[in-house]
């Protein structure tokens, strides 16, 4: 049984949200802008290559796919520097903003999740908070940040350039520095746009 997709429908689900958070033009798809994007941006080709390589886990008739996707994702690990366990459960609408210096290792990633350049989140080795992160939905990971340790990050955190999160985060929480506290409850608004919610209502940038 396949934990990431429990069927076709749903992987296309995962993939249409993933596009729409890159190319969402007036709350459409444009497939030109689409192509344009993909060839330009490795970014949004680790994220699609990622989840084909979740899609074939199980399907064992998928081998060849399979390994085709392995070797695109091992391919674009090595261009951009980005490294994410494939074995992560990743909500829809995952967002990489950038390039250079990623690595993921978390229990689970949340919708709607914005990472940007030179971020870590992994794992604490010992103590009362050792392990590995969840992070929750709508949350916006600025570049540089640092989470480590079998911690939750709440929904529609924001977390600030540079900071090192040790400690859980409440929900809508903007949380700052090293160690990062919280400066405010204004969440993530205005951080996380062209998505598409849980209820699959659309929140396009530009509306018309
Ligand atoms: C954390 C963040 C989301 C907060 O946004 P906000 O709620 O609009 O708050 P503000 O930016 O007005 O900042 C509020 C205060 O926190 C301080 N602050 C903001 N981010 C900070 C950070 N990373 N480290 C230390 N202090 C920070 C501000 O200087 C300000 O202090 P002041 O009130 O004394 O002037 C935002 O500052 C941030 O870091 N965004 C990430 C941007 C990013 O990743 N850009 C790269 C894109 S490629």
């Amino acid at each position: 049984m396949n934990k990431y997709f429990r069927s076709w429908k749903e992987f296309k689900d995962y993939l249409y949200a993933d596009a729409f958070r890159y190319v969402e033009y007036h709350g459409e798809i444009h497939p030109l802008k689409w192509i344009k994007y993909y060839l330009r941006h490795p970014n949004y080709r680790y994220v699609f290559w990622l989840r084909h390589v979740q899609f074939t886990y199980g399907r064992n008739w998928m081998i060849l796919w399979r390994m085709y996707a392995y070797l695109k994702l091992q391919n674009l690990r090595n261009k951009t520097c980005i490294q994410i366990s494939p074995s992560i459960k990743i909500g829809k609408g995952f967002y990489i903003g950038h390039w250079g210096s990623i690595v993921i290792n978390a229990r689970e990633i949340g919708e709607n999740v914005n990472i940007i350049q030179t971020c870590t989140i992994g794992v604490a080795y010992r103590g009362d908070r050792g392990g590995i992160p969840t992070i929750g939905n709508n949350v916006y990971i600025g570049s540089g940040t640092r989470i480590f340790g079998g911690i939750t990050i709440g929904n529609n955190v924001a977390i600030g350039v540079n900071s090192v999160v040790t400690r859980d985060v409440q929900d809508n929480s903007v949380v700052v520095g090293s160690p990062a506290k919280v400066i405010s409850m204004r969440g993530s608004e205005g951080y996380i746009y062209s998505y598409i919610d849980s209820n699959g209502v659309k929140h396009p940038r530009f509306k018309n």
